[in-house]
């Protein structure tokens, strides 16, 4: 029998991945990405065939990808990571460099950034497998430890939205955890659940511009489940 949070044990990152050019450049959150040769040093990459990005990915043939830290703002993840860039531009307002390729790179909240050419792409169902090798790599911060999908998880409360590989249906989720008899408030935005059993403050009680820790979205953009 599979037991569905055993796939918790496995550890990813947690990037900003970003394709396209000055005109048009876009970007998603991703943690399926990881070095899968040294020589010469190849990583895989698994993007979601409705991502924007993905589109654009296709047409540029290049992809960069921003190491996120451990404390990098919930904004990021709701501009990349909840939204797509074809209802927007996610590139206005950030810092960019422009890389070897042409393709832009996000340096907000990032502390490493590599820049790749696409050599392969596989079809692995809902999304395509890039295979990417690297033409360029930076440091852009010693000071800060790399976000880690587990402390996205754990520490930072975040949930993983359906594009993602390895989104969790939280239905299937909750059979395996005991239930308790306190209201949960979910936000409609990036699926992040408010639990007043583990907050211990009333979600009536937080103050009117409480945001959402994940996405920054407003506390009127969360239901009751
Ligand atoms: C924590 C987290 C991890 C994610 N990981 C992936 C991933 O590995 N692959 C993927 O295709 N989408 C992933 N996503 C979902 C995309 O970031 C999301 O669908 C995004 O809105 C796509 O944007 P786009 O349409 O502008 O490309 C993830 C999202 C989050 C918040």
């Amino acid at each position: 029998m599979i037991d569905i949070t055993s796939l918790f044990k496995v550890t990813y990152g947690l990037y900003i991945v970003c394709s396209g050019n000055e005109t048009k450049g876009n970007g998603y959150i991703s943690n399926t990405f990881f070095q899968v040769t040294s020589e010469p040093p190849k990583f895989a990459l698994c993007c979601n065939k409705n991502n924007f990005t993905s589109e654009i990915i296709e047409k540029h043939g290049f992809f960069s990808v921003s190491v996120l830290h451990q404390k990098a703002n919930s904004e990021i993840f709701g501009r990349f990571g909840y939204k797509s860039g074809r209802d927007f531009n996610k590139m206005e307002g950030m810092l960019i460099k422009y890389g070897i390729s042409g393709i832009p790179i996000v340096l907000n909240e990032s502390i490493a950034y590599l820049e790749c050419k696409v050599v392969q792409k596989f079809d692995v169902g809902t999304h395509w497998l890039f295979i990417g090798e690297l033409i360029d790599a930076q440091v852009l911060d010693e000071t800060n430890d790399p976000m880690t999908y587990a402390y996205f998880h754990q520490v930072r409360k975040g949930v993983a939205p359906k594009n993602a590989p390895t989104y969790i249906d939280q239905a299937k989720l909750a059979t395996k955890v005991k239930s308790v008899k306190l209201e949960k408030f979910k936000c409609t935005i990036c699926g992040h659940i408010y639990d007043e059993n583990k907050e211990k403050i009333k979600f009536a009680s937080l103050a009117a511009n409480w945001k959402c820790p994940i996405c920054g979205a407003d506390k009127k953009e969360f239901i009751v489940i």
